[in-house]
């Protein structure tokens, strides 16, 4: 039986690594939402698009196309056929994803891109707006929390690992900045949906989170493969 599942949250408290390991457990599809939005911010600091200008926003909206390629390394973002993986990561991008993320135009296209992606279930699909959005019906919705404190040292030996030199106080700037965007934009804030499943992973194990994250899809799997019968007796 095929599910949905949304996992939502603050900036870097850890929901792609956990998405991306619930697909894996599960032979799920796994969808990074929060790397389109990175790639469209990509797009529109290469190109120069002023934020301020719709004209500028739709015509560069225009000429971007995103999508996903699975590799041996996993999941990679590709931005008019080059792989942005890496370079999406990079702090100059988070410094400006929230702002246009908070486009509605953009939002638009992303989310009419995600429920394409998303249509056949069998997907764990992560980001802001998925579980209240982009698939208000799934069958599980998970919300990420983690103390701020936590979540920015884990971004930052994230940054570190890959030789980014970066101070602590700018990571958590970051974080702070974008967090307060995402949750008081006017089209799709971030916040918990009625029905979602709240998981605080600040002193849990990845496999811990894993674990609990692990009971509940299976439950919501088992829920909907019961015949209307089982919920007659
Ligand atoms: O990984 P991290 O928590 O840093 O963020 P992300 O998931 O890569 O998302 C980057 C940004 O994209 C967020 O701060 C949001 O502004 C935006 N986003 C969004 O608006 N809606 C989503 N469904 C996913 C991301």
């Amino acid at each position: 039986m095929k599910i949905t599942i949304a996992i939502d949250g603050f900036s870097s408290c850890g929901k792609s690594a956990l998405a991306k390991a619930l697909a894996k457990e599960l032979g799920y599809g796994y969808v990074d939402s929060g790397a389109m939005y990175r790639a469209v911010t990509l797009y529109f600091l290469n190109t120069g698009v002023d934020l301020e200008n719709p004209e500028s926003v739709h015509e560069a909206m225009e000429h971007l196309e995103i999508h996903f390629e699975n590799a041996g390394s996993g999941n990679r973002t590709f931005l008019n056929g080059e792989d942005v993986e890496n370079e999406i990561r990079q702090m100059r991008v988070s410094e400006m994803v929230s702002p246009v993320a908070a486009i509605s135009e953009v939002r638009r296209a992303m989310v009419k891109q995600q429920q394409k992606i998303g249509k056949k279930k069998a997907i764990v699909m992560d980001g802001r707006d998925i579980g209240t959005v982009v698939f208000p019906d799934a069958e599980l919705k998970i919300f990420l929390t983690a103390d701020p404190k936590i979540r920015a040292q884990r971004r930052y030996d994230e940054l570190q690992a890959k030789g980014q030199m970066i101070e602590f106080e700018e990571v958590e700037k970051n974080l702070r900045e974008r967090d307060h965007i995402d949750s008081t934009r006017a089209d799709s804030p971030l916040r918990q949906a009625e029905d979602a499943r709240v998981l605080d992973n600040s002193y849990l194990t990845p496999q811990a989170q894993l674990d609990i994250a692990l009971e509940w899809a299976l439950e919501a799997i088992r829920l909907k493969t019961k015949s209307p019968r089982d919920f007659a007796s």
